[in-house]
């Protein structure tokens, strides 16, 4: 790690405290423009991030490579509307992904009403801890609680401020998983695609609550369910009306394809465990 780094430890995002540190992060700037330079001339790898990331993103990059959680960023995957995806390679040369949330927006803020009504965030205090930050932890603790209760999901590996490490699925030469839009589909798959959902509510105790074609891989015949920044506690008060709406786009998408799906309510139930 480098000398100059070490005061840097703990980036603040500007939305944490507001107007003071972003008067902070101004007196700074000068400052992280030669370290933001430095990092880049550390590495080449640096370079595919271009003007993507804030000095913050790239210090928590920095830290989790001091680390060995990743050797070096291989490339950039995809760009949503709050964060953006980037193959790594680890120390061992395995694929990792480095899914990195970037942004707030209305739609982020929306789904606010997903966290607020989460009995396992309450105790999380407006401000306290970025929103960013947040969603990034609620993720990764979505998707542990989905691989510990026997879920196909991408391994959950590290989270770290608005980084999250996770599993790369996909080829060794870098190419992901096709997700289920991009795949050719059978029953079976349908019904692997339930019995994921019911692994998840029964053990996980969770509702996906952003289910569809593009948050479902398909992975050498095997369904994975990824994405699990929305899944919320069956205990959320509106987890039934998420549950509906995952089911009724996993069978809206399916029987478009031709195939045939279970009544919606019917699969709703069975999820539920509440059928005989
Ligand atoms: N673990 C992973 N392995 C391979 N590709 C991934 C992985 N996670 C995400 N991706 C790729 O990145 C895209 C966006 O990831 P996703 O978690 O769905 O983010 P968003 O919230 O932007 O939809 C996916 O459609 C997929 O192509
Ligand atoms: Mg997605």
């Amino acid at each position: 790690m480098l000398p100059e780094e070490e005061e840097q430890r703990e980036p603040e995002f500007p939305e944490e405290k507001g107007h003071k540190a972003m008067a902070r992060a101004d007196r700074r700037l000068s400052k992280h423009e030669r370290e933001s330079r430095l990092l880049v001339k550390r590495s080449e790898d640096y370079q595919v991030f271009d003007d993507v990331f804030d000095v913050p993103t790239l210090m928590v990059v920095n830290d989790l490579i001091d680390d060995g959680v990743v050797r070096h960023v291989k490339g950039s995957l995809a760009a949503g509307k709050e964060s953006k995806v980037y193959i790594a390679v680890a120390p061992d040369g395995s694929l990792r992904i480095l899914k990195i949330y970037l942004t707030v927006s209305a739609e982020f803020k929306k789904r606010m009403q997903y966290i607020a009504g989460d009995p396992r965030f309450s105790d999380i205090k407006k401000g306290s801890r970025s929103l960013i930050t947040m969603w990034a932890r609620k993720e990764f603790k979505n998707m542990q609680a989905a691989h510990t209760s026997g879920v196909n999901v991408p391994f959950p590996i590290a989270v770290r401020k608005n980084v999250l490490v996770m599993e790369f699925v996909g080829d060794s030469e870098g190419k992901p998983a096709p997700a289920l839009i991009n795949a050719e589909v059978t029953s079976d798959d349908y019904k692997q695609v339930i019995e994921q959902v019911t692994i998840l509510y029964q053990k996980a105790r969770l509702v996906h609550a952003d289910l569809s074609e593009y948050n479902i891989f398909k992975a050498d015949r095997v369904i994975m369910l990824f994405d699990f920044g929305s899944a919320v506690d069956v205990r959320h008060p509106n987890s039934k009306q998420f549950l509906v709406r995952d089911v009724m786009n996993v069978n809206r998408f399916f029987e478009k394809r031709g195939i045939e799906v279970l009544d919606a309510a019917q699969a709703v139930e069975k999820i539920k465990g509440e059928n005989k």
